[in-house]
């Protein structure tokens, strides 16, 4: 596996790999890779005939008073895991390279009102941040195919919204959530979890589960399904910034006919801000 640091090296290696006919797939992280993101790259894998994965912790994505300092940094671990997931280039770029001018003058991309909802309520211009730097990569790296998590539900269809509104030529693949064996969606900020914390992390999935169940049986009082879950999972110990059932498709508000939902959560534990969603799809 290689491993490049420069956008100029970065656009030479694609370069030869594009004069030899190669297809690539590309895996944006933030590092601090686990399972979820093996298995992103193995999609990857399955897909093209090159692999280029990137590590760049994104000062964009980060609110003032958020992670950004503290967010896991383990890139030799990192490189050991996609060197045996099957990675052929590891594109690692420092901030400086990324962001050569002052945030309040460069450009920036905007995915208005999705942006704004859901998690962009209680992180005011996260999503301004992803957008940009996921253009930014996608510009740099030219891939044929991008592989997301669906752990990042509200990020995905951003991105594919994105995608679609610059005519971006570029597919985007999503791969269902891995979670531990108790439900919990992998995520690295659950390396902030306490053990007796990680046991009770696990009843955010119950939870979704417990409304999928209710939504399979028939349920369509949206409203107060969501005042209950949240309120359920308040008393569980969480702090819970909206627990909320969406259309799939764009995540708008859904009237009682609507056989694609998805059931979003997102809520504090200790010292960290979990998400998690379930994908309900409903026979007609
Ligand atoms: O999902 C993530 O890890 C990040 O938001 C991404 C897509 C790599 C952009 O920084």
């Amino acid at each position: 596996m290689l491993t490049v640091n420069s956008i100029a090296g970065l656009r030479e290696q694609i370069h030869v790999w594009r004069l030899s006919g190669d297809t690539i797939a590309f895996v944006p992280t933030m590092g601090n890779l686990h399972a979820g993101h093996v298995h992103l790259v193995k999609e990857a894998r399955r897909q093209a005939d090159r692999v280029v994965v990137s590590i760049f912790v994104n000062p964009l994505q980060f609110g003032p008073g958020e992670d950004f300092a503290a967010y896991p940094r383990t890139r030799d671990e990192d490189a050991g895991r996609l060197r045996a997931a099957g990675a052929d280039l590891l594109f690692m770029p420092e901030a400086s390279a990324m962001y050569p001018l002052d945030a309040t003058a460069m450009s920036v991309v905007e995915v208005p009102g999705l942006s704004d909802d859901l998690c962009g309520r209680f992180r005011p211009g996260h999503f301004r941040g992803v957008a940009t730097v996921v253009l930014k990569l996608f510009n740099q790296v030219q891939p044929d195919i991008a592989v997301f998590g669906e752990k990042d539900y509200q990020q995905l269809v951003i991105i594919r919204r994105m995608v679609n509104d610059l005519d971006l030529p570029v597919r985007i693949l999503s791969v269902p959530t891995v979670r531990e064996t108790n439900g919990l969606a992998m995520s690295s900020r659950n390396a902030y979890l306490t053990e007796a914390e990680r046991v009770k992390a696990a009843l955010l999935h119950a939870e979704l589960e417990l409304a999928l169940k209710e939504l399979s049986q028939g349920r369509r009082d949206f409203s107060t399904m969501e005042i209950e879950h949240a309120t359920a999972l308040e008393s569980a110990g969480f702090q819970v910034d909206y627990f909320a059932i969406r259309r799939q498709q764009d995540l708008r508000q859904p009237d009682a006919h609507e056989l694609q939902l998805v059931i979003l959560v997102a809520a504090r534990l200790g010292r960290a801000r979990l998400i998690d969603n379930l994908k309900v799809s409903l026979a007609a």
